[in-house]
C-alpha cells in the first residue's frame, strides 16, 4: 500500500520524532509542506504533551504523527547506580558537584494509560513507537481511534515480529541513523547492519509497507531507499539544524561542524545505545559500558555534570545525537528539507 494514501500525506517523507530538539514547531511545518511531521512525546508529560497537540492541531489540518517510548522501566539498582556514581566521580570534582544531591529519576517516559488519555482527544492519524510496542491493551486503544500506527526494527526478526502484533508500516533503521537504536528483541549491536542491508531484507520478510531511516539527507539517499523497495523514508538528522528544531546552540554546532563526521552508538547517556557525535564522555568512559544504569536511569547521574559543562559553552557531557550523515543537516526552513527530498525544487 502506498504510504501518502494510508497516512494522507503529498510526498512519502516522514520528519522522524526527535525528543529533545523539537516540538510541535518542527512537525507543523513538515505537514503543512506535504510531509508527515512527528511529535516526540518521549520527554513529555501527559499534561505538557496536550499542549503540543493543541499547538499542532491549531497549526496544520494536514495529517500528523505522535511518537511514543514503550520501554519497561527499570527498577532501580542501588549496586548499579553506585558503580555509575563512582564512574562518573572524577566529574563530579572537576565541577564541584555533590552526587548526594543528585536527584534520581526518569530520564524517558514510555506511553502510559494517562497519556493516552490525552491522545485520544486528539485522534492523530499516525502514531509511532520506539523500542517495540506497547501492551496489548494499550496498542488496542489506540487503534480503536483508527491511527495508523508505526514502529522500529533494527533487524529482519524485529520487522517480523512488528507486524504479527499488527503494525500498519514498519521503519527499517539502519545503524547509520541518530539518536536511538530501536532494538527491542535483541541487545547485541552486533546484530544491527546498515540501511542499504537491512532494507531490502525487510522488504522481503514483511508485507506491510517498509521506510527506511538511517543516514538518507538528500534526494539520491530517499531515491536508494525507495529503488531498495522502501514505500517511503524517515529522515532526521537533516532537520536538526531547522529554525522550528529546537536544537541547542551547542548542538547546532557540533553539527555544522567537521565534528559530525566522526559518530559512535553509546549507552553513556541513557543506559540504551544511541548514535551520537564523539566527545569527551564518550572518550573517556565509552562509548559503551556495561556501567551505565539500565535506560533510562543512567541520566540522572550525567545532567547535572552536562548542565556545568553545557553553562559554559562546552559539548563535552551532552548527548550529541546524529547520524552519520550530517551533510544535508542545513540551516534552512523544514519546508524546504521536504522540497528538496522530495525533488520538487
Ligand atoms: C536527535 C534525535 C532524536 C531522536 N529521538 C527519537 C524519538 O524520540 N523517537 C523515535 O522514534 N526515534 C528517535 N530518533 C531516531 C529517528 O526516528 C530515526 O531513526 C533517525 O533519525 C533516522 O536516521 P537519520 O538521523 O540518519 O536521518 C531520534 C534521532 C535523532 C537524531
Amino acid at each position: 500500500m502506498d504510504i501518502r494514501t494510508l497516512f494522507g500525506i503529498v510526498h512519502p517523507i516522514i520528519q522522524a520524532p526527535m525528543a529533545g530538539v523539537q516540538g510541535s514547531a518542527l512537525a507543523i511545518a513538515v505537514s503543512n509542506a506535504g510531509g508527515l511531521g512527528s511529535l516526540p512525546c518521549a520527554m513529555l508529560a501527559p499534561e505538557a504533551m496536550g499542549r503540543e497537540l493543541e499547538a499542532l492541531r491549531a497549526g496544520t489540518a494536514k495529517p500528523f504523527n505522535v511518537n511514543f517510548f514503550c520501554h519497561e522501566t527499570p527498577v532501580p539498582s542501588a549496586e548499579r547506580e553506585a558503580a555509575w556514581r563512582a564512574a562518573l566521580a572524577p566529574y563530579f570534582a572537576q565541577f564541584g558537584i555533590d552526587a548526594a544531591t543528585i536527584p534520581a529519576g526518569p530520564g524517558r517516559i514510555p506511553l502510559s494509560a494517562e497519556a493516552a488519555d490525552v491522545l485520544e482527544r486528539f485522534r492523530p492519524a499516525v502514531v509511532s513507537f520506539h523500542f517495540g510496542l506497547p501492551s496489548p491493551s494499550l496498542l488496542a486503544r489506540v487503534k480503536s481511534w483508527g491511527s495508523k500506527v508505526l514502529s522500529s526494527a533494527t533487524t529482519v526478526e524485529e520487522a517480523t515480529w512488528l507486524e504479527a502484533h499488527g503494525v500498519d508500516a514498519v521503519i527499517a533503521q539502519g545503524a547509520e541513523a541518530g539518536g536511538h537504536r530501536g532494538m527491542f528483541l535483541t541487545d547485541d549491536l552486533t546484530t544491527q547492519m546498515g540501511t542499504l542491508a537491512l532494507v531490502p531484507q525487510v522488504v522481503r520478510a514483511v508485507k506491510v509497507p517498509v521506510i527506511a531511516a538511517g543516514g538518507i539527507a538528500d534526494r539520491a539517499g530517499v531515491e536508494a531507499a525507495l529503488a531498495l523497495g522502501a514505500a517511503g523514508v524517515q529522515v532526521g538528522t537533516a532537520f536538526m539544524l531547522c529554525p522550528e528544531a529546537t536544537t541547542s546552540a551547542i548542538h547546532r554546532r557540533a553539527l555544522a561542524s567537521a565534528a559530525a563526521r566522526h559518530t559512535a552508538l553509546t549507552n553513556l547517556f541513557t543506559g540504551r545505545p544511541a548514535r551520537g557525535i564523539v566527545n569527551r564522555l564518550m572518550r573517556e568512559l565509552g562509548p559503551m559500558s556495561d556501567r551505565a544504569p539500565a535506560f533510562p536511569l543512567a541520566t540522572a547521574g550525567i545532567a547535572p555534570i552536562r548542565a556545568k559543562a553545557e553553562a559554559s559553552g562546552s559539548g563535552d557531557f551532552s548527548p550529541l545525537w546524529s547520524g552519520q550523515n550530517a551533510e544535508g543537516c542545513l540551516e534552512i526552513p523544514a519546508a524546504e528539507v521536504i522540497r528538496r527530498l522530495a525533488g520538487t525544487r
